[in-house]
């Protein structure tokens, strides 16, 4: 009736931006990425406990983020079919919540897959996948290691959108992605809300989704072939697509603040210096940069010059796994 997971956070190469389901939580279109050591979240789940509570990185969880924890566990007693009683959660993160890095991918993967073993459900990579999704969308990507594609599907039910490993963490073990931190502030409007306003407003989203699925084929045979350069460009593009169809929504959605572009405008100069070194961006105004393991002290050295206050080296993460020390 108890178990403990750990995951790794997953930053995309090919974004999901927009729910077609938004209680179900299915995207538009599809969507690439990788999972990412060194960086992780730990949970503990126990069942029987005498009421529901949910502790997360030390402060006891209300509204809206323990709500969001406590239908996952729901799910995961209808599936198990047994009364298994109020749920205890403590989820721990060694990474701040605020660092730039949204650590909910993390969280949600950690806490489905702890949560089906607390139930005594079976290990099952695309069950767990399914659950992490309905906590968070980008969550169902860091269920496995390395490289991910979570496949929209097509099913009302959203029993086929889940993601699958597409390369192991083993695959590609030089590439790297470095975080840079240039703002810790809180952004004006969360993902959810934002994704929620370009669906609905930007006449660019169609245009977004389009391009965004027919980039996946692209960006599977560039990981195939550990093509940093094909990556990279694709990376950036659909970086700014994302971006540009948000842009457009009304009222208009400017994750980009002056030390992201200042900062991706001296990515673009060394690389036109010679060194293998791309940008991605979620939806917020740090950017992650994309090299190889060669070049990866060259890239930090680069964002802490333009102004970034801390910088994460990360590669390639391994699969969420159960754990023997828990956090209760
Ligand atoms: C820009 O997965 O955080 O990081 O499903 O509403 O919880 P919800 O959104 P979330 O959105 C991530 C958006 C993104 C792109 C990506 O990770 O693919």
């Amino acid at each position: 009736m108890k178990a403990t997971a750990r995951a790794h956070p997953n930053i995309a190469l090919v974004k999901y931006w927009g729910k077609r389901d938004e209680a179900l939580v299915l995207p538009h279109q599809s969507s690439l990425s990788l999972t990412l050591a060194p960086l992780q979240v730990t949970t503990t789940v126990e069942f029987g406990a005498a009421s529901e509570t949910v502790e997360i990185n030390g402060h006891v969880a209300k509204g809206s983020e323990r709500e969001r924890v406590t239908s996952l566990l729901a799910t995961v007693r209808s599936e198990a079919q047994r009364t298994l009683g109020p749920a205890r959660v403590v989820s721990r993160g060694d990474f701040p919540a605020s660092a730039g890095l949204a650590s909910s991918a993390a969280a949600f993967a950690a806490l489905a897959v702890a949560g089906r073993a607390a139930a005594g459900l079976a290990p099952d990579a695309r069950r767990a996948s399914i659950l992490a999704r309905q906590g968070s969308g980008s969550a169902c990507r860091s269920v496995e290691g390395g490289f991910c594609e979570w496949q929209r599907g097509s099913a009302a039910d959203g029993s086929d959108s889940f993601a699958v490993q597409r390369f192991g963490p083993g695959h590609w073990p030089g590439f790297r992605m470095v975080v840079a931190i240039v703002s810790r502030a809180e952004k004006d409007v969360k993902s959810r809300d934002g994704m929620r306003q370009t669906v609905e407003t930007s006449p660019y989203y169609p245009a977004w989704c389009a391009d965004a699925e027919s980039e996946i084929a692209r960006a599977r045979a560039f990981i195939a072939g550990r093509d940093l350069e094909g990556l990279g460009a694709l990376c950036e593009r659909n970086a700014w697509r994302m971006h540009a169809s948000a842009l457009a929504a009304d009222p208009p959605l400017c994750y980009l603040l002056p030390e992201t572009l200042r900062l991706i405008q001296q990515v673009r100069e060394l690389r036109q210096k010679g060194t293998p070194v791309w940008f991605t961006l979620d939806a917020g105004p740090n950017p992650v940069l994309l090299t190889d393991v060669a070049h990866e002290l060259s890239a930090e050295a680069l964002c802490l010059a333009a102004g970034a206050t801390e910088v994460v080296r990360c590669g390639p993460g391994s699969d969420a796994a159960l754990v023997e020390d828990a956090l209760f």
